[in-house]
């Protein structure tokens, strides 16, 4: 049995964390559902948008779904609790599959794994203003163990996926110290793993290859903020925000979610796609071994883009709900 620990969220979230309960409980699984809270309206009821609660739910949990948040403008006390969720729980890698749909919006060919590191980098946290307000500056912090831990990551999942290429994408010539250090364990990784080649790349290559000729990529890995920007260029290839699915995984926690955020103008609307979050919950499939299901959920989600069943941001007319019943209905 698995504890599945629900985490809605704010705006759109509630709405297509439901469904992907929906299509779960379809499954010939036994799962056991725990929700828990996050959020601003979280936030707005209890002081926080993160109760250690929600840490421990989390914690306790076999795997969880993460709806969306709504980030307020500016209230002084506030943090984001994506961002702290990741960190608490050292959710060190974020893993974000690009593959090709049938649909008009997706190019073909594609089936890249992009492996990001989530918990260091540029998004260190650490911050502060100098010559009274007149300097920024943020720390990019590197570590050794940090990068490690995500290119091992990365060659695992490459080798269990039958991938033969890992690209490590960095800015060394430029960032001789940052890059550098993530390079060198790059390619001492590299060394143990070889039935798998390694190439390395510069990050604003990367970006314009992803967009040239993004079939060449099997598996990328790299620093923080180059994932962020590179996972959500790539996410466009393949059919975008309401498609597409991330994990962050840790040690001994793991939390699925959509792309997307919380779309405050279409929450009640039944017009949200609850097919990015239907497509994380096949990634925790996965991740908890149940590969058979996993596939499974994925080829109904396939079909029912193929056959354009789908909620009208994909060109369909079907509501959240029809949409979700329709992928129940050929699992
Ligand atoms: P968004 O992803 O919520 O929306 C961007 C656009 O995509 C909007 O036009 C929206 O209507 C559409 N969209 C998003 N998800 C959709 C779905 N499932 N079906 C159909 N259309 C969909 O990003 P936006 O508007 O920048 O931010 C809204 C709120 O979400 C903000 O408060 C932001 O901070 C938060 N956010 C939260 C994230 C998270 O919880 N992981 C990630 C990104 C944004
Ligand atoms: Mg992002």
């Amino acid at each position: 049995m698995y504890r599945i620990c629900l985490l809605p969220g704010d705006g759109i979230g509630p709405e297509v964390i439901g469904c992907a309960e929906q299509v779960l409980g379809a499954l010939p699984l036994e799962l056991e559902f725990n929700l828990a809270e996050i959020g601003f309206e979280t936030y707005q009821r209890l002081g926080t948008p993160l109760p250690d609660a929600t840490l421990d739910k989390i914690r306790n949990a076999s795997a969880a779904l993460f709806g969306a948040v709504t980030t307020p403008p500016n209230i002084q006390g506030y943090f984001s609790p994506v961002v702290r969720m990741r960190q608490s729980l050292d959710l060190y890698s974020n893993l974000r599959p690009i593959r090709s749909i049938p649909h008009p919006t997706s190019r073909s060919g594609i089936n890249i794994l992009i492996v990001r590191e989530n918990t260091e980098g540029l998004y260190s946290g650490i911050e502060r203003m100098e010559d009274n307000g007149q300097r920024a500056i943020t720390e990019r912090v590197i570590t050794r163990k940090g990068s490690e831990r995500i290119i091992r990551k990365a060659f695992e999942m490459a080798r269990q996926t039958n991938r033969k290429t890992v690209h490590l994408v960095h800015k060394a010539n430029v960032l001789r110290l940052t890059c550098g250090l993530f390079r060198a364990v790059g390619l001492e990784v590299a060394k143990e793993y070889s039935d798998i080649e390694m190439k390395e790349m510069l990050v604003d290559t990367c970006a314009m290859e992803l967009v040239r000729a993004p079939e060449q990529f099997e598996v990328i890995v790299t620093t923080n903020l180059f994932g962020d920007i590179l996972s959500d260029e790539a996410s466009m290839l393949v059919g975008g925000l309401g498609v597409a699915a991330s994990g962050n995984i840790g040690v001994d926690a793991a939390v699925f979610e959509p792309v997307h955020g919380s779309a405050p103008t279409l929450a009640g609307t039944g017009k949200a796609n609850p097919i990015a979050t239907i497509m994380a919950a096949a990634m925790m499939l996965d991740y908890l071994g149940e590969k058979e299901q996993a596939i499974r959920l994925q080829n109904a989600v396939v079909s029912s883009i193929a056959d354009g069943q789908v909620t009208s941001d994909m060109g369909g007319v079907l509501t959240t709900d029809q949409a979700t019943k329709n992928i129940i209905q050929r699992l």
